[in-house]
């Protein structure tokens, strides 16, 4: 008999049930009745009739696909609206939208190095940025998390072009970037900063225009921001944000954008109706950084180690990966969803509890979600 190719992945399986580190779908229903603070939904906007109906009118008159690459059919009037109004709100000169926040920072990086870049990469930054260095053909150095100083030291030793890579929201623990000292560390080299802000648009700066406008440097030059449509917009897809020139060079060369189908008009339309109602009703922002507040305290003053928030995503510790997965099962079976962090998705090993906070949540739900969190962690 011939040697089954697959045999190793069943050893992995093993490894992974022994490790307890098992991943699983759950399919949610349409009306589950839970608590949600496991999404990304910040400002409550996924479901909000305003956005939806603008998705479902956006389907309706430019259909369910793109119908193809950007560059060829992909780009109907709808996606070059978002991509104005979207570079405005941030206070940059130009946007362009991709399928995913994932394939703006894939375009991002790849795009924007070459070989002899230097790129200076935060040890926290998200699996996106990761792979974008990866697939680069720059050198990657990997700084240890939130450390101007050691970006400083590897800019000083480098002689050519370099770019500094960075989460604004760090993704696991919530923590935010020091944004303005890392653009100061970059204006004398010379060097680039690209800044994934997917947890700070919708959130931080004032009526939730993202990190740049909260740091003061929306528009700076050299600067380049990535986002996503998929949390705080409710919608799907992303964008970078930066000068014009930038952004031509990436419809010219960034191969997330040039090879794939765009954005379907749908979320589209759903993005814009967010952004559009994020604009008209700026206090969501401050609504879900309050909530935030809010949850971290309770947590905290029940004796739970919790990070402080800087924006909307808080992370709880758990004794570890096995602790973690049975105390989210128990939040879950209690109605309330939260998210769960354990290796490999944390580099440090840290098992965690993620919860994300929302612009519409209640009282009485905070006090809830408390409640369930509180009653059901691990006795240690
Ligand atoms: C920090 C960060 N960057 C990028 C992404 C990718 O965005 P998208 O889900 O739109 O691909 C995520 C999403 O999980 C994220 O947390």
């Amino acid at each position: 008999m011939t040697r089954d190719p697959f045999e190793w992945i069943g050893d992995r399986a093993a490894a992974r049930l022994r490790a307890g580190l098992v991943r699983e779908l759950r399919p949610r229903p349409a009306d589950a009745d839970v608590l949600d603070l496991a999404s990304n939904d910040y400002l409550g906007l996924a479901h909000h009739p305003e956005v939806t109906r603008a998705a479902a009118d956006a389907a309706l008159r430019w259909g369910a696909g793109s119908t193809g690459s950007r560059l060829v059919t992909g780009t109907t009037e709808l996606h070059t609206e978002l991509e104005a109004e979207l570079a405005a709100f941030c206070g940059f000169e130009a946007a362009l939208v991709f399928a995913t926040g994932y394939a703006a920072n894939l375009a991002a990086v790849t795009a924007l190095t070459a070989a002899g870049t230097l790129i200076v990469s935060d040890a926290g930054n998200h699996a996106s940025l990761i792979d974008g260095c990866r697939l680069s053909r720059a050198e990657t150095t990997v700084v240890p998390h939130r450390d101007p100083e050691a970006v400083a030291k590897e800019l000083g030793a480098h002689d050519g072009p370099a770019l500094v890579v960075t989460d604004s929201v760090f993704s696991v623990d919530g923590d935010c970037a020091p944004l303005a000292r890392l653009a100061a560390v970059c204006r004398e080299p010379g060097a680039a900063l690209l800044v994934d802000d997917a947890h700070g648009l919708g959130v931080l700066g004032e009526g939730g225009r993202g990190s740049a406008d909260a740091a003061g440097l929306a528009g700076a030059r050299g600067l380049v921001c990535t986002v996503t449509l998929s949390k705080s917009l409710g919608s799907q897809g992303g964008a970078v944000l930066g000068p014009a020139p930038v952004i031509e060079h990436l419809v010219n060369s960034a191969r997330t954008f040039i090879f794939d189908t765009g954005l379907a008009p749908a979320v589209v339309g759903g993005a814009l109706a967010s952004l559009r109602l994020l604009r008209r009703e700026p206090d969501r922002a401050a609504s879900a950084r309050e909530a935030a507040h809010r949850l971290h305290w309770g947590l905290t003053d029940a004796g739970l180690d919790a990070v402080a928030p800087d924006a909307c995503v808080l992370s709880v510790r758990a004794p570890g990966p096995e602790a973690a997965v049975h105390w989210a099962a128990e939040c879950r079976a209690a109605g309330v969803a939260v998210g769960c962090f354990r290796p490999p998705s944390v580099p440090d090993g840290i098992s965690r509890l993620r919860l994300s906070a929302r612009a519409d949540l209640t009282d009485e739900q905070i006090a809830e979600a408390l409640e369930t969190i509180v009653r059901t962690a691990p006795r240690s």
